[in-house]
């Protein structure tokens, strides 16, 4: 189909604070999006997928002034680390947006000025209590506490007294639209249970929001009265529309909005379901089909968050288990609405029992009969019987039942079913023991068709799970020589016989090993490296083992004489004693030391870095030093040390 003319599907994420690096409970919503974002595409959909970050506001401003960043700073650090996960996980996303790019502050600030043209934005005061870790304002009816403040009833944190000149959005004007909305599409909110949640919060209700903040300086300037900041919320669901083209590239706007899913934790529901809806209305834009509020990951009883600093790391469970092991807990553990809690054996136990018996073992089996008793090609299959006609139709009713639950968001139903059919498929083997009948010659025909039936099974179930396990269906493909892709392959016509006999298989390597829950666990909780967000670089950061480390020769130096490198602002010539040996070494501490001042220090230096010739003055060796905006700081030594001691 030419792709212009293909439906579209436009599936979005929240987008992530950058406070804090990311965790489980974000790693869940994308994979979720993912997962749809592929199942559309196979289904022949035209899709866009977009995440991003969520940059701007008081909360932001203030992480970064605890870390000593500016908040760009500390937003492009994180950035990299929500990249660099999502890389990790397949995150297939069209676009990550960041709050910070000019197009969407820019999209945001010309959407306030029509509100404002339009009376659905006025100046008036705020006074009232906000949340900075919620960024949110808190309902009047809040009881103020004894001491005199009031308390986050999201989470428990100490709220802020505001009063203060603001520009406020006319919600109470949406109250009965928002609801004339939901009555029309009761699918708008899910699951249902949340859609109720909703209508029964904007009947009681709605009261003029305040969307701008003179304390914040951190966001966006309000048009034409920059003393004013945009509220980070008016500011980041606006991302949804500024991320989709609008305003900088009309087709592809005309072809994604409005957005057919909008995946979000249960945590920021309101803001979705009432804010976001009534904000569109006053816009003119069309509204979005669904917001889909999924549940939480718990740790011992609580939500997983930054805040409370109980969270997963997902980098280090990647490390033991690949993605698509994660993927598939996830998505299978818990349906998409509730919450579901994170357990270590639980994860090691579906991983073992799934994976690595019920999925891993049968492509290992099979392919392997097929290695020895046909030479790794697969066999032109002999005369069908019952069973091998009943496998066929399973897969078929399979097949349709997972596309109808993937339509519907019910992603562990999805998978329940493809695990009925590969153990269906594990079943049809154990009876038909091709094992037994491979030792016998005359009954070769019905060897080819029970092994041809299982790659089928095998092929068909690789297109199935493709959405929640991209990397296991391309080892499947790669194994059993299936050139189709998921773009190539409509599920409408995705047959489960559709397998060329003749086609050279190859040696299957293990997909899922067994996992042993106690190294598991060794590894997952190791003790975190002590700044999670120092700067990265946007390459895999590999751990070095201590044999690696120990490779470093690194001894204590004491400076025997020190002076300028001709020419250069930043280099000293230094020479140094190394106990057994005198050195020379260039170092580009000039901006902080004068030459004499080192004579007699004593510092650290790598004694087998490769010498180097630097602005012409050989250096055989380097010394250790801090560089802030710069400039280097040298670590020196609490007490007088002998030259040459070991440094480990
Ligand atoms: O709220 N379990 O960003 P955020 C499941 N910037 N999902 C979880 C989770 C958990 N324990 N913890 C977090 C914001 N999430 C705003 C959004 S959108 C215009 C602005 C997921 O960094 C879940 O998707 O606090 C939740 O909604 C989101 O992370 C909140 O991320
Ligand atoms: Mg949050």
């Amino acid at each position: 189909m030419e792709e212009k003319s293909k439906p579209s599907f436009y599936v979005t994420t929240p987008i992530y604070y950058v406070n804090d690096v990311p965790h489980i409970g974000h790693a869940y919503t994308t994979i979720i999006a993912d997962a749809l974002a592929r199942y559309q595409r196979l289904s022949g959909r035209r899709v866009y997928f977009l995440t991003g970050t969520d940059e701007h506001g008081q909360k932001i401003e203030r992480a970064a002034a605890e870390k000593g960043l500016k908040p760009k700073e500390l937003a492009d650090r994180v950035v990299v680390r929500f990249k660099e996960l999502w890389r990790k996980l397949n995150i297939s996303y069209d676009y990550f947006i960041r709050t910070t790019e000019d197009f969407h502050e820019r999209g945001v600030q010309k959407i306030f000025k029509q509100l404002l043209d339009r009376g659905d934005i006025y100046k008036g005061t705020y006074q009232g209590w906000y949340c900075v870790s919620e960024e949110n304002f808190l309902s009047e009816d809040v009881p103020l506490e004894a001491e005199g403040y009031k308390i986050c009833p999201d989470c428990g944190r100490r709220a802020t007294l505001l009063e203060e000149e603001s520009y406020f959005f006319r919600l109470s004007a949406y109250q009965q639209p928002l609801l004339d909305f939901y009555a029309a599409n009761p699918g708008f909110v899910r699951p249902q249970s949340r859609m109720n949640e909703v209508v029964s919060f904007v009947r009681q209700g709605l009261k003029d929001l305040s969307i701008t903040r003179t304390s914040v300086r951190w966001g966006i300037p309000v048009p034409g009265d920059p003393g004013h900041t945009i509220y980070v919320w008016f500011d980041a669901l606006h991302n949804y529309v500024t991320g989709a083209g609008y305003d900088w590239n009309q087709e592809l706007f005309q072809t994604f909005w409005p957005a057919d899913v909008h995946l979000i934790g249960k945590d920021i529901l309101r803001f979705h379901a009432i804010f976001w809806p009534a904000f569109l209305m006053a816009a003119g834009f069309p509204l979005p089909r669904t917001v889909f509020g999924h549940g939480w990951w718990l740790k011992d009883e609580t939500k997983m968050s930054k805040s409370k600093g109980n969270v997963l790391d997902p980098s280090l469970i990647l490390e033991q288990v690949g993605p698509d092991a994660l993927r598939y807990f996830l998505l299978r553990e818990v349906p998409v609405g509730l919450d579901g809690s994170f357990s270590h054996e639980g994860f090691v136990q579906r991983i073992n029992s799934d994976l690595a018996n019920d999925l891993g073992n049968l492509v290992q089996r099979t392919l392997t009969m097929v290695l020895n008793y046909f030479d790794g090609e697969i066999p032109s299959p002999g005369e069908e019987t019952e069973p091998d006609r009943q496998l066929a139709k399973r897969f078929a009713e399979t097949a349709s039942r997972v596309y109808a639950y993937y339509d519907d968001y019910a992603l562990n139903r999805a998978l329940e079913e493809i695990w009925v059919f590969l153990n269906l498929t594990n079943k049809y083997l154990a009876d038909q023991e091709p094992w037994k009948i491979a030792r016998q010659p005359e009954a070769r025909n019905r060897l080819a068709r029970i092994l041809y039936q299982a790659v089928c099974a095998i092929r068909g179930s690789s297109y199935l799970i493709y959405p929640v396990m991209p990397e296991t269906a391309e080892k499947i493909w790669n194994f059993i020589g299936e050139k189709a892709k998921p773009g190539q392959v409509s599920k409408s016509v995705l047959a489960f016989y559709d397998l060329a006999a003749g086609t050279r298989i190859s040696k299957p390597e293990a997909l899922f090993p067994r996992i042993d829950l106690r190294e598991f666990i060794g590894e997952v909780e190791k003790p975190k490296a002590p700044s999670e967000i120092a700067p990265k670089p946007e390459v895999k950061m590999d751990y070095i083992t201590y044999e690696e480390f120990k490779k470093m020769d690194l001894r204590v130096a004491r400076v025997l004489a020190a002076e300028r490198v001709p020419g250069t602002s930043k280099l000293l010539k230094l020479q140094i004693d190394l106990g057994t040996e005198k050195r020379q070494i260039v170092a580009g501490v000039a901006d902080t030391y004068q030459p004499e001042e080192l004579v007699g220090k004593e510092f650290i230096v790598i004694a087998n870095l490769q010498p180097a010739v630097i602005r012409g003055v050989e250096s055989q060796g380097m010394l250790l030093a801090a560089e802030v905006d710069g400039k280097a700081t040298i670590p020196f030594f609490d007490r007088e040390l002998p030259p040459g001691a070991k440094v480990k």
